[in-house]
């Protein structure tokens, strides 16, 4: 479930979301990099929780399509002016929560989420549509804080904070809780990697395979 005032937290830190540089680069640009290299030009792919479309943008170029969506309306706001500016045509923006995604059935190549799983109170419901989205053999391609491996200051500093609108809602899992229910949700993980490049940051990539229909 998605409360109003976590997509309003989102809409309050849209602009300097795009102002800022990002935190970890080296991180980013491994992600990125491996990322491209798993899609293919013929490629459909949504993104979820895009931000302000700038792994969209970079992908862009390297494949068919892509369908990047966010539950901010300010990001995609951003987006979709960077995207008029690059003069990006296969890049389409769209405000959407996690787990309730416009796509048709078996419609995506892929789907990418990138510091995303943390954020989403429904997991399960987000696991369910992204199955739905991908096609047969389609990847779920994410990166991820795994807040549970680092400082456990964080559970008592991130309630104080929410009261005061300053954090959005997070979840708490380990690397390993999430690769379950990732698989459970119909997946096999083929792929697992540290792309947090910080020496706190237990953040996890991963590239799961959406499992094929048992035949009757
Ligand atoms: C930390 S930012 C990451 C943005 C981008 N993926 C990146 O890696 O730079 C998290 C993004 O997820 C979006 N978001 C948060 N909760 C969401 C939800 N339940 N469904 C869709 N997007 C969500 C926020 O609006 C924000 O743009």
């Amino acid at each position: 479930m998605l409360r109003d005032a976590d997509a309003q937290f989102w809409n309050r830190a849209a602009r300097k979301y795009a102002a800022d540089p990002i935190a970890d680069l080296a991180g980013y640009e491994r992600t990125l990099a491996r990322t491209r290299g798993l899609l293919r030009s013929s490629d459909i792919v949504m993104e979820l929780g895009c931000g302000t479309g700038t792994t969209a943008l970079k992908l862009a170029p390297f494949i068919s399509r892509i369908v990047a969506t966010d539950v901010s309306s300010e990001m995609i706001a951003v987006a979709r002016e960077k995207a008029l500016a690059q003069a990006c045509p296969n890049a389409e923006f769209a405000v959407a929560p996690a787990g309730r995604a416009a796509g048709a059935d078996s419609s995506c190549d892929a789907v990418l989420a990138f510091n995303l799983l943390h954020l989403v109170a429904d997991r399960p419901a987000m696991l369910q549509d992204v199955h739905r989205l991908l096609k047969p053999d389609g990847l779920f391609i994410i990166k991820t804080p795994c807040l549970s491996e680092m400082n456990p200051l964080i559970r008592v500093a991130v309630p104080v904070m929410r009261l005061i609108g300053k954090a959005p809602f997070v979840a708490f899992f380990s690397a390993a809780e999430l690769e379950n229910e990732i698989a459970g949700a119909g997946f096999t993980i083929v792929e697992r990697a540290r792309h947090g490049s910080g020496r706190k940051d237990a953040r996890i990539f991963i590239v799961a395979r959406k499992q094929r229909a048992a035949a009757a």
